[in-house]
């Protein structure tokens, strides 16, 4: 493989010309200076520092800590490195913050020799060092990438000849050639013949019971082949399978192609949602029926909009660049605009429902049921519960709500009363929305106990213990029917 024009000495300020350049490596014949260095893996230094540290961690959160955490259980010497003073000292008291680790968790790492710091000296003794930092949306919508830049340059201040750098925050193509390397090279060290430097996307589903850091694929694309043979050989420590993407910007596209993909297709369930009412087809059987076929399809599902911290958010940092070639990122719009839609959906259909039973939405009592972006987090970024909310209160509904894993919750301010018992909460409320599909909301309870419901997740879909249903030959059909009148899904 040519790798030249990647590793050209040219400091691509222009996304395009370093794009074209990509498009053309196979037949690439440019006449970028060329970084003989960066051609040569030999030419990065060993690191002669006396490292005290294996890894140090930048930014310790939903991403950031388990990656520490299953470095730790390696073996590795990791430190975490936080400008969050409340981050930096709860771990230290061993209190985790983040939900696929407990304070048990923490604990362990720190009798295994982890720490927390706020000082950024430490990153002067590290042989590798990971950036996890937050990558949000700007006021006007665009990349906000002030976190990665200021990790950029607490790194270039204390970075030592060997040290391997990897960003793993999702951000579009381009950034660490773009912006992160010429950070990391005002250290006067430069980037594949001084310093590795590496992109890795975070894949992390928080929540997930079977997927986490070790067993999740780990994709690793290099500014050179040797920074891509470094940062694969550090992740081959602790996760089972680590792919080569080609370059920095193959890594950084294949996050924003996963997130992009998700995205598109929740929409087009959505939209295929909004007409199939009208229509008087079952959606959710559809996709059941769909799902059979074991090629070519993967089944998605609809629901009140999309939360949590990728889905809504990473895509516009792909529109954004696209942008910038002079056209727009269609699906990436349409995708956007329908799933943005889905919280008023989810008020017209509540409005429908209390209709149908002679109530008026200003005059009644709405439970909804989870908050959070996802079934059994207590993360609540980007949830769509909230525009839910803000549009049934301003209707004049009196809200209430339900979630296991949410002390207390506020609308604009406005705190919204939590119930806790579950079934008294939905034998009182005349109309009940479930909005997060937490385990605790058993199909059978909700039928039960709710006078109307609307499930926004399929919960009435899932058969209780399948098992039992089967044992007593219940039809598949049957199973998945809704029993009673006053319960409807999206
Ligand atoms: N949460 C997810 O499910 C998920 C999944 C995949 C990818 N990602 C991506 O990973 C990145 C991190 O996300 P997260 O969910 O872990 O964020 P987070 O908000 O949970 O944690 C980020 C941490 O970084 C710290 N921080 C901010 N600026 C810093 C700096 N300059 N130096 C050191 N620390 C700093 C913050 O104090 C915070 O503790 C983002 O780019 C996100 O898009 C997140």
């Amino acid at each position: 493989m040519d790798n030249s024009c990647l590793h050209s000495d040219v400091h691509h300020s222009e996304w395009q010309s370093s794009n074209m350049c990509a498009r053309s490596r196979n037949e690439c014949e440019c006449d970028h200076e060329v970084d003989a260095a960066a051609n040569n893996p030999a030419t990065v230094p060993e690191q002669n520092n006396g490292s005290a540290t294996d890894l140090v961690v930048l930014g310790l959160g939903y991403v950031g800590l388990p990656l520490a955490a299953e470095a730790v259980s390696s073996g590795l010497r990791v430190t975490g490195f936080d400008v969050s003073d409340r981050v930096v000292d709860g771990l230290n008291q061993a209190i985790s913050h983040v939900d696929d680790l407990s304070s048990d968790d923490v604990a362990m790492m720190l009798d295994q020799g982890f720490s927390a710091t706020t000082d950024p000296a430490c990153l002067a003794t590290a042989r590798t060092i990971v950036i996890c930092v937050p990558t949000p949306l700007s006021a006007e919508g665009g990349p906000d990438l002030g976190a990665v830049t200021s990790a950029a340059k607490a790194i270039a201040a204390h970075l030592t000849p060997g040290t391997l750098v990897i960003l793993e925050s999702t951000t579009y193509p381009g950034t660490t050639d773009e912006v992160v390397r010429p950070l990391l090279e005002e250290s006067g060290l430069v980037a594949g013949s001084d310093f590795h430097l590496a992109f890795s996307p975070e894949r992390i589903d928080p929540g997930n019971p079977t997927f986490g850091v070790a067993n999740t694929p780990k994709v690793v694309g290099g500014l050179t082949e040797a920074c891509g043979e470094a940062a694969a050989s550090f992740y081959g420590r602790f996760v089972e399978t680590v792919v080569r993407a080609r370059g920095t910007r193959e890594a950084e596209m294949a996050k924003l192609l996963e997130n992009t993909y998700r995205h598109v297709n929740i929409a087009l369930v959505n939209e295929m949602a909004i007409f199939c009412q009208e229509l008087g087809v079952d959606l959710w059987d559809s996709i059941a029926a769909a799902a059979t076929k074991p090629f070519g399809f993967q089944a998605f599902y609809p629901g009140p909009g999309v939360g949590g911290h990728c889905i809504p958010i990473d895509p516009n940092y792909l529109s954004y660049k696209v942008k910038t070639l002079g056209y727009p990122f269609r699906f990436v719009e349409l995708a956007q605009e329908i799933n943005g839609r889905m919280p008023s959906y989810v008020m017209q259909r509540a409005q429908e429902l209390l209709n149908e039973s002679g109530l008026a939405l200003s005059r009644s009592k709405v439970l909804l049921l989870g908050v959070t972006y996802k079934a059994d987090i207590a993360d609540q970024r980007e949830s769509p519960a909230r525009p839910v909310a803000r549009k049934l209160a301003a209707k004049g509904a009196t809200l209430t709500y339900h979630d296991p894993h949410v002390e207390s919750w506020q609308v604009d301010g406005v705190d919204v009363p939590r119930s806790t018992d579950l079934e008294q909460a939905l034998a009182e409320a005349d109309l009940t929305i479930l909005l997060t599909d937490h385990s605790d909301y058993r199909p059978k309870l909700l039928s039960e106990y709710a006078r109307l419901l609307l499930d926004t997740r399929g919960v009435l879909r899932r058969s209780e213990p399948e098992e039992t249903a089967i044992a007593a030959g219940v039809p598949t059909q049957e199973r998945r029917r809704i029993q009673r009148e006053g319960l409807q899904v999206l």
